[in-house]
C-alpha cells in the first residue's frame, strides 16, 4: 500500500518505520525540518529500542521518506494522522490545533477510494467533524478512526504486535471499502489473529480515553492503597500481589509509588473531563479528578519523605535523584514525576543533582537550574540521601554494598517499590518506600 503519515513525533515516527517493515511504501511528513532531517539520516530524534535501526531498514530499502513537503503526500492511498494532541495552556482540555493542520493539509491531496484514518487521542466529536470535512472535499473519499495504543519503550512491538485493532466506521458500502484497504495495511497482524472491533466513530474515539483513563485509575488506586498503607504500616507491594493474583483484577499497571506522567496519561485524562463537561455528564468522570489528584499528591509525599529523612529541612541539603524520564527506556521528560519532585526540592533549597541513562538531554532544557550527573557515581557522590524516581533496570540492579561507598549518608528513598529493602538494610542503608514500612 502506499501510505502516508501525518506528524513524525513519537507515534508518527514510529508508525511510519513499522509500516515499511510490514512492506508498505511510506511517506512521513512533518512541519519541524530539523526532525524530519534526522528522520531521513535514519536518526530518531528521541529515544525509543528498536527505532533506529527500523528507520535505517526503511530508508535503505527507498520505501521511507520523510519530507516537510505535504504535496508530496499526493500520491498516498491511505493518510494516517499521527499528531500530537496536548494539553491547553491553562486548560484541562486538548489542543487540536495540529490535528486541524493535518486535516487541512490533507483534504486537498484527497482522491477517490482515499482513506483518511485517525490515530491521534482526540476528544470524541472530533472525528465526525473530520469526516465531515473529508466528505465535502472528496465524496469519494473516507474516513476511519484506528486509535493507537503504543506504548513508549515498546512502541515498535506494540505497532507491529499490536493486542487489538479498532475501526471506528460509517456502516455504508463506500466505509466497509476503506476498511477492507485498512485491513490489507494491517494484513499481518490480522492474519496472526490480532483481534478487530468494528465500531462507530463515537465508540473508536472513546475506547481510546476510555483505556487510558482505566489505566490512570488503576495506577491512583494503588497509591490511594499506599496512603492507607503509610497510615498502618502495611506493606503495599504485598497487598498488590495478593489482589493481583485475582484474575478479574491482575497485578499488571499495580506498582504503587511516585505516580503516572508523560505525554499522554495525565493529558488524556484531563481532556476527558473537560470534554465530559461540555456533553453535560462531567459527573460521569468526577472520579477522574480523585485520580489525578492522588497522582498528583504521591509527588508531594515523596518531597515530604525527603525532608524528614533530612531531619526537617532539605535547604543546603545533598540530594541524588535516580531518574528524570517519566518512565525506563524513554527519553520523555513530559509530565515526568522524577523530575517533577527534582525540581520541587531544587525549589524548596537543597542541592539536587539528577542522572537518568537517557534523558538528561531533555531535562536540562527544561529545568537548567537542577545539576546533572552522566553516572550514578557522579550523582551520589557525597550525597545525604538518594531518591530513585524512575526504574531503569540499571537502578533496580544496583549494588547496595558498593554504593555506600560513595554517599554521605546511607539513605535511599524508593519511589518505585524496585528495590529490595532486606537487601539494602543489610548492606547498612536507611530504606524508605511510598506504602512500605
Ligand atoms: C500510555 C498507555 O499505556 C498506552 O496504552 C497508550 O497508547 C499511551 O499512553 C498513549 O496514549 O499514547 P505510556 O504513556 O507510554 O503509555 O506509558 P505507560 O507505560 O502507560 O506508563 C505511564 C506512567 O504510569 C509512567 O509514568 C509509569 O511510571 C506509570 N506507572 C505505570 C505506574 O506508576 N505504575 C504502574 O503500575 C504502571
Amino acid at each position: 500500500m502506499r501510505i502516508s503519515v501525518f506528524g513524525c513525533g513519537y507515534l508518527g515516527a514510529v508508525h511510519a518505520a513499522c509500516m515499511t517493515r510490514l512492506g508498505h511504501d511510506v511517506i512521513g511528513v512533518d512541519v519541524i525540518p530539523e526532525h524530519i532531517a534526522a528522520l531521513s539520516r535514519g536518526e530518531a530524534p528521541f529515544y525509543e529500542p528498536g527505532l533506529p535501526d527500523l528507520l535505517a531498514e526503511g530508508i535503505a530499502t527507498g520505501r521511507l521518506v520523510f519530507t516537510t513537503d505535504q504535496s508530496r503526500a499526493a500520491d498516498a492511498q491511505i493518510h494516517f494522522i499521527c499528531v500530537g494532541t496536548p494539553q491547553k495552556a491553562g486548560e484541562y482540555a486538548a489542543d487540536l490545533t495540529y490535528v486541524e493542520s493535518a486535516v487541512t493539509a490533507i483534504l486537498p491531496l484527497l482522491k477517490p477510494g482515499d482513506v483518511v484514518v485517525g490515530k491521534s487521542t482526540v476528544p470524541v466529536g472530533t472525528a465526525e467533524r473530520i469526516a465531515e470535512r473529508v466528505r465535502m472535499a472528496q465524496p469519494g473519499a473516507e474516513l476511519i478512526w484506528n486509535p493507537e495504543f503504543l506504548r513508549e519503550g515498546f512502541a515498535v512491538e506494540d505497532t507491529l504486535k499490536p493486542d487489538r485493532l479498532v475501526y471506528g466506521m460509517a456502516q455504508t458500502d463506500s466505509a466497509r471499502a476503506a476498511a477492507a484497504l485498512l485491513d490489507e495495511v494491517y494484513a499481518v497482524a490480522l492474519a496472526d489473529g490480532t483481534p478487530k472491533v468494528e465500531a462507530d466513530l463515537a465508540t473508536a474515539q472513546l475506547v481510546k480515553v476510555a483505556a487510558n483513563s482505566f489505566l490512570s485509575t488503576k495506577i491512583s488506586f494503588i497509591n490511594a492503597m499506599a496512603e492507607l498503607c503509610e497510615a498502618t504500616g502495611a506493606d503495599v507491594s504485598l497487598l498488590a500481589d495478593a489482589i493481583g493474583h485475582d484474575a478479574r483484577i491482575g497485578r499488571r499497571f499495580l506498582n504503587a509509588g511516585v505516580g503516572f506522567g508523560g505525554g499522554c496519561l495525565p493529558k488524556d485524562i484531563r481532556a476527558f473531563m473537560a470534554r465530559a463537561g461540555e456533553l453535560g455528564v462531567d459527573q460521569a468522570l468526577s472520579f477522574l479528578r480523585e485520580v489525578d489528584s492522588i497522582n498528583m499528591r504521591r509527588r508531594v509525599r515523596m518531597v515530604d519523605l525527603a525532608r524528614e529523612e533530612c531531619g526537617g529541612s532539605i535547604v543546603g541539603r545533598r540530594i541524588a535523584v535516580l531518574g528524570a524520564a517519566f518512565k525506563p527506556d524513554s527519553d520523555d521528560i513530559r509530565d515526568s514525576p522524577a523530575l517533577s519532585v527534582a525540581a520541587q526540592m531544587q525549589l524548596q533549597g537543597a542541592r539536587v543533582t539528577v542522572t537518568d541513562p537517557k534523558a538528561i538531554d531533555n531535562a536540562r532544557k527544561k529545568w537548567p537550574e537542577l545539576s546533572f550527573a552522566q553516572t550514578v557515581a557522579d550523582a551520589v557522590a557525597g550525597a545525604e540521601v538518594i531518591l530513585l524516581l524512575t526504574e531503569w533496570p540499571e537502578y533496580v540492579g544496583l549494588d547496595p554494598v558498593e554504593l555506600r561507598e560513595r554517599v554521605a549518608v546511607p539513605r535511599i528513598i524508593d519511589g518505585r517499590n524496585c528495590l529490595d529493602p532486606v537487601a539494602w538494610r543489610a548492606a547498612g542503608w536507611t530504606y524508605r518506600a511510598l506504602g512500605r514500612p
